[in-house]
């Protein structure tokens, strides 16, 4: 999210109940009980007091313009993604606005990318990644690299960033891509 506001993208911002409770229990930031977000939630998320180009939506408010494919919305990114909410993508149940702005993306030919981190994986999970993958969506499992030697958790969340925002085509300095042995820098 950082890194889609520095380049000015306006970003919606969607939780569900249990998603509130993994940003409480991971990051230490608490949300309304309708998952919208507060000024300094926004600040929190954003790390910036500037926080014009973030939307907050409740998860049950099917009205909001991305339930419709006539919106505007480039692309959508689901992360984290759980083994339930990945369910129900690929199955096209649309219990809330996550879900049906995600089915909007797959009809709309636009990109979704789910970010799974469930492990280890049964054999439900893998058939929906299989049925949610030849639906059009990219499955982005938060695995990280160690090739760049990450020097602490916030490089390993920044290649994940830096790898969901290639899926969606954009630029970005997260991380150094790969670079062959006879390439390297000295
Ligand atoms: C702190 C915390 C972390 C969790 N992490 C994951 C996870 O990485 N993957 C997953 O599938 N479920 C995870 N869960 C369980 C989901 O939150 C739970 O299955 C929930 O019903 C999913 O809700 P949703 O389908 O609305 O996303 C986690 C739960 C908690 C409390």
């Amino acid at each position: 999210m950082r890194a889609l506001s520095a380049q000015g993208h306006k970003i919606y911002f969607l939780v569900s109940p249990q998603g509130r409770i993994v940003l409480r229990e991971e990051l230490r930031i608490s949300l309304s009980p309708g998952g919208e977000l507060s000024g300094q939630n926004k600040e929190q998320l954003l790390g910036k007091p500037d926080y014009s180009n973030l939307v907050s939506l409740g998860c049950s408010n099917m009205e909001a313009e991305i339930a419709s494919g006539t919106a505007a919305a480039q692309g959508m990114i689901v992360v984290p993604c759980s083994m339930g909410a990945l369910a129900r993508i690929a199955r096209g149940i649309s219990s809330n606005l996550i879900e049906r702005a995600a089915d909007v993306m797959l009809k709309e030919r636009r990109p979704l990318i789910c970010c799974p981190r469930e492990t280890p994986l049964n054999i439900i999970h893998l058939r929906n990644m299989l049925h949610l993958a030849q639906a059009g969506a990219q499955i982005l499992p938060c695995m990280p690299a160690f090739y760049h030697h990450p020097q602490n958790l916030e490089d390993l969340a920044d290649f994940i960033a830096g790898r969901i925002l290639d899926g969606l085509g954009l630029d970005h300095k997260l991380f150094s891509p790969w670079q062959a042995p006879d390439n390297k820098q000295p």
